[in-house]
């Protein structure tokens, strides 16, 4: 037997685990520091009440030998992908049905969705990124590139004509730096996909925090993109789905390389290795598109908001520079003194028992900078930054 030996270029274990090692430790070692945490961006509202009531019904139903449901289709039920359907259209995007399928999160289809490709391709990933997309391709051992999101650029790189990748990562809003494309851009990164035969692998888990008609949700609203992008997206953050899970992914039937549908040969990897996402899940998911369950999620998706704007007033009086915060849960901000990000988690932690992420976590153009989440309370994140403030005065 031989053991996949692209295993030994990770680093010994996930960013997000490493770091709750350490909070971990140092909990222990300091029993009465108060600990806030901004890291992981981790929900802290209960679910909303459509979604629950839902949820019980279906429960109920599963209760009854009349309406119980066993096995469901694995791409998921179709009260749920009509539902995203119309979600979509209400942002002037029009998708089959057979074109969105359902998931228990946008993480391990990002993962997953790699037994569609040969291992020859490259891979075009910003740098910092969400470690989960460099992660499964080291896994893989397929070739890396990385795309330099910095300050000059506002943390948007654009494609570079010189650079040839088959598989490009694009997450607008961005995890982590919140930076969020325009139509524009995005549309160059569509005609570079297209003219290269590459795959765009486009990440929307946080575009409900997009305000406003402006900026797009979606790469379907970029024209072409059907031809050359596949979609996933999560209700994580959306309705507060981290622990109950689901999501659900968009691979147009347009797209066909190499004479095959990469629709079909996804529909074919799901019904062999996965059995759908549970029914009371699913039926609390539809409950999110209802006009209560959107009522009720934006006023959760509203709350966080104002954490961040009360990170963002913060950092705005020190004078400490960063990005996100508007139009997504994320705050990437500049290290004071130039310190080295890992450096500055540990003062956080030890000064001011405050967690957050180390951009380095993300790639070295995170070296010195620094993100922070507003999922938590109001109250704590309050307290987070007051402490920051007297820390930085
Ligand atoms: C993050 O903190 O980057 C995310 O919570 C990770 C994830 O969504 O898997």
């Amino acid at each position: 037997m031989n053991i996949n030996e692209n295993y030994k270029n990770l680093n010994e274990s996930y960013l997000f685990s490493t770091i709750a090692k350490k909070v971990s430790d140092f909990a222990s070692n300091n029993p009465d520091t108060e600990i806030i945490k901004l890291g992981i961006g981790d929900v802290t509202l209960p679910l909303c009440n459509a979604v629950i009531e839902a949820m019980h019904f279906a429960v109920d139903e599963m209760s009854r030998k009349e309406t119980f449901k066993g096995y469901g289709p694995e791409q998921g039920y179709d009260f749920l992908k009509s539902a995203i359907q119309n979600y979509y259209k209400s942002h002037n995007v029009s998708l089959e049905l057979n074109e969105i399928f359902i998931s228990d999160g946008a993480k391990s289809d990002l993962g997953n969705i790699l037994d569609l490709f040969a291992k020859d391709n490259t891979v075009l990933v910003p740098d910092p990124v969400y470690p989960v997309y460099v992660d499964t391709n080291v896994m893989s051992g397929r070739k890396i590139v990385f795309a330099d999101a910095n300050e000059e650029n506002d943390f948007l790189p654009l494609p570079d004509e010189k650079i040839k990748a088959d598989l490009i990562y694009i997450c607008s809003p961005n995890n982590p730096t919140g930076a969020v494309y325009n139509r524009e851009q995005l549309k160059k990164w569509v005609d570079y996909a297209l003219e290269n035969k590459a795959i765009i692998l486009f990440d929307s888990a946080y575009e409900s925090f997009i305000d406003g008609k402006n900026l797009p949700r979606s790469i379907y609203e970029i024209e072409n993109a059907e031809k050359c992008a596949i979609e996933f997206c999560s209700f994580s953050k959306t309705a507060g789905f981290t622990g109950t899970r689901c999501g659900y992914t968009v691979v147009p039937t347009e797209l066909i390389f190499g004479g095959m549908s990469l629709n079909k040969m996804w529909l074919r990897r799901q019904t062999t290795k996965f059995n759908g996402v549970p029914y009371i899940v699913q039926k609390g998911a539809a409950a999110v598109f209802t006009d209560e369950g959107q009522k009720q999620i934006h006023e959760n998706l509203n709350y966080y908001k104002r954490n961040a704007k009360i990170i963002g007033d913060t950092l705005d009086k020190l004078n400490i520079k960063y990005t996100g915060g508007k139009n997504s849960p994320y705050i990437w901000l500049k290290c004071p003194n130039n310190m080295n990000s890992w450096a500055f988690f540990d003062l956080l932690l030890t000064k001011i028992g405050v967690v957050g992420t180390p951009g380095a976590g993300f790639g070295k153009n995170g070296d010195n900078w620094f993100r922070l989440t507003s999922f938590n309370t109001n109250e704590n994140t309050q307290k987070a930054m007051e402490r920051f403030f007297d820390l930085f005065k």
